[in-house]
């Protein structure tokens, strides 16, 4: 009874010296570094300064890096409010201006490439769009015996290769491979054989075997990349536009579009619908922005980027701006 309550104390007593032994090694050490601590305060309220600097540095950059971010969903929602109530008639008579005044073409380096009557837009490669490994693939849908600007499109870009469509084979057929190698077939968007009146020598009517854009990717482009595609086939657009989609048979086999010149034809009734169908898809899905238009005879020409896919983005588009909005598939604006 009695030994075991000294023994608790002998305890507490063995245990005391040892709490001061660590005292007394702890006290030197900081009696040692106080007086550096009037040195280090100095360097403290710097460090402090500094901070505050970088903090600053760090607002600017992230303040101009948000607005970087956000150009090509500012372009989607300028086009978005001015177009949302139009009516199909007369969304394609505003659409050509609204695009203008919404683009955010400025922050993109385009280049022109003019043939006699008219100018295809293309945005020119990043770094990594020029590194050897990456292909560059330019599709000329509807060749129109004038190859002018495909031969300015090479020059600036001769690591391009170059495939044309068209269902007259008269001149396309020996111009063409100047740039690259000829299709004698129409793309559209379905498969058969028409009867079409084409100018040879002079109009007649002619059987041509027509493909869509799906089965002239797979079976003779046969890549999946597209750097840029001019399309100007004379109203057979139209039954094309859907595959102009994500949800488009295209897309789904893998291929995707990084640059689209269309000539959006004079339409009926019937295919301004069609039009305003695939507008109004197209802006949902906000894989393309708009970045130029111009009318001609009822005509719309649109020249668009797909900032939306990796790759596109990778090529084209680059540091400039982050693609926040591509890991979900639908941003609704
Ligand atoms: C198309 O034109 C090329 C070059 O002139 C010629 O070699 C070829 O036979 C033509 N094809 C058809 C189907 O007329």
């Amino acid at each position: 009874m009695e030994p075991r309550i000294p023994s608790i104390f002998s305890q507490f007593r063995l245990g005391a010296p040892q709490i001061h032994t660590k005292m007394g090694l702890l006290l030197p050490y900081q009696l040692k570094k106080s007086p550096a601590s009037l040195l280090f305060s100095k360097q403290g309220l710097l460090a402090v300064v500094y901070c505050l600097v970088f903090i600053y540095i760090c607002t600017l950059f992230f303040g101009s890096n948000k607005s970087r971010d956000n150009f090509f969903a500012e372009n989607h929602e300028c086009v978005n409010r001015k177009t949302e109530s139009l009516e199909f008639d007369e969304l394609y008579k505003r659409l050509p201006e609204v695009v203008n005044q919404c683009s955010v073409r400025g922050r993109l380096n385009i280049q022109g490439f003019t043939n006699t009557d008219e100018t295809k837009y293309h945005v020119m490669p990043t770094e990594y769009a020029l590194q050897p490994r990456h292909d560059c693939t330019i599709i000329s849908l509807g060749v129109g015996k004038d190859v002018e600007a495909e031969k300015q499109m090479l020059a600036a870009l001769p690591h391009c290769k170059f495939f044309g469509a068209d269902p007259v084979n008269d001149t396309n057929a020996d111009i063409y491979p100047e740039v690259g190698k000829f299709f004698n077939v129409a793309v559209g968007g379905s498969n058969g054989i028409m009867r079409a009146n084409v100018l040879e020598d002079q109009y007649k009517f002619k059987d041509v075997p027509y493909i869509d854009i799906a089965a002239f990717m797979r079976n003779l482009v046969k890549k999946t990349v597209v750097d840029q595609i001019m399309i100007d086939i004379e109203h057979a657009e139209y039954p094309m536009l859907p595959f102009l989609l994500k949800t488009g048979q295209m897309y789904k086999e893998g291929v995707t579009i990084c640059q689209i010149n269309i000539e959006v034809h004079n339409p009926s009734p019937e295919q301004k619908q069609e039009f305003y169908k695939y507008y109004h898809l197209m802006m949902a899905e906000n894989q393309y922005t708009m970045l130029t238009a111009s009318t001609i005879i009822g005509h719309i020409r649109l020249f668009m980027i797909n900032h939306a896919d990796e790759e596109c983005h990778q090529r084209y588009i680059g540091d400039i701006y982050d693609r926040p909005y591509t890991t979900t598939t639908q941003k609704p604006f």
